[in-house]
């Protein structure tokens, strides 16, 4: 899977960060929206609202309209009230512990598992939908994907696949997977590595 994406990985900009900030901003805006919109909307948002401290310090229509066209408004007020509570708890950093930012309304297991490792460098396992079909495939087969037992026993995967180098390469690796070979329409399974 690593030799694999070194040579077919995405060149994403959030692939070129440790900020966790920024990978906050990449993730929540990853979330239900494709990748050539979210590229260019993540540089303005950056250039807009660089810091934590900045975005809390926006007005929250003000940062609703800069979300725009994005939709689901829910994300850039979820983004907003995070910066908040970070700054006004945090000294204007987010914690790089599970149960801390699972303590911030908008940060469920996903986004803490991304930010983890991929911002704090720790070994975090990840499950979105993508990765969830690629493991559900790969290791599972047959049930139903979306049922809670489902979802518990792919999680347990994610966390016993997880090497203990290269933690970040490895999840961007299956979601790039997931997106470009293992996709939910007419998988590519013959390029599968
Ligand atoms: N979808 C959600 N997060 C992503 C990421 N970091 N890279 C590619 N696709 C994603």
């Amino acid at each position: 899977l690593l030799r694999w994406y070194r040579r077919h990985g995405r060149d994403l900009p959030w692939r070129r960060t440790r900020d966790p900030y920024h990978i906050l901003v990449s993730e929540v805006m990853m979330q239900q929206t494709q990748v050539d919109r979210v590229v260019p909307k993540y540089h303005e948002w950056l250039a807009k609202y660089p810091s934590l401290e900045a975005l809390a310090r926006a007005r929250q229509d003000e940062v609703v309209q800069t979300w725009y066209p994005l939709g689901y408004n829910v994300r850039p007020r979820r983004l907003h009230s995070i910066a908040r509570e970070a700054v006004e708890r945090y000294g204007g950093r987010l914690p790089d512990d599970e149960a801390t930012l699972r303590g911030f309304k908008g940060i469920g297991a996903y986004t803490a598992g991304a930010v983890l490792s991929f911002a704090f460098g720790k070994r975090a396992a990840i499950l979105d939908t993508n990765v969830a079909r690629v493991l559900h495939r790969v290791f599972v087969g047959g049930g139903e994907i979306g049922s809670h037992a489902m979802q518990r026993h792919l999680w347990q995967l994610s966390r016993t696949l997880l090497p203990h180098r290269h933690v970040f390469d490895f999840n961007q690796a299956l979601m790039d997977l997931g997106a470009l070979v293992c996709t939910a329409r007419k998988p590519k399974c013959l390029l599968c590595p």
